[in-house]
């Protein structure tokens, strides 16, 4: 009996390292995405969360941001695909 939950504890431990390593290596492989690029990732100073019916454009304008500074400091967002509780990034600066 002792030695199955050890078993256990162990094959836990395996999948908790994969998932670490897995973590580890998407996480490098966007930083190295920026360095190859030549862009820094942009940093967000402030954000709002998208309430119901709320667009892009939307957002945008009540910030008073220009499209392209919004899809700057909102990189990968998909606009067509915004959800209730997403963060959306209204603040930020973008280097290079
Ligand atoms: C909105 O942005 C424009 C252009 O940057 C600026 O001239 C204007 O003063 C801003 N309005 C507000 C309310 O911040
Ligand atoms: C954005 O989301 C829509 C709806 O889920 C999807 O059809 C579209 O392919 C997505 N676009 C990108 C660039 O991921």
């Amino acid at each position: 009996m002792a030695k199955a939950s050890n078993n256990i504890a162990m094959y836990l431990n395996v999948i908790f390292v994969v998932s670490l390593l897995l973590v580890i290596t998407v996480e490098s492989r966007s930083l190295l995405d920026s360095i190859v690029r030549g862009n820094s990732p942009p940093v967000c100073d402030e954000v709002v969360d998208v309430k119901i019916g709320d667009t892009c454009f939307e957002v945008a304008t009540i910030f008073n941001l220009t499209t392209e500074f919004f899809d700057a400091i909102n990189p990968n967002l998909n606009c067509t695909a915004l959800f209730v509780g997403q963060w959306l990034c209204i603040d930020g600066s973008v280097l290079n």
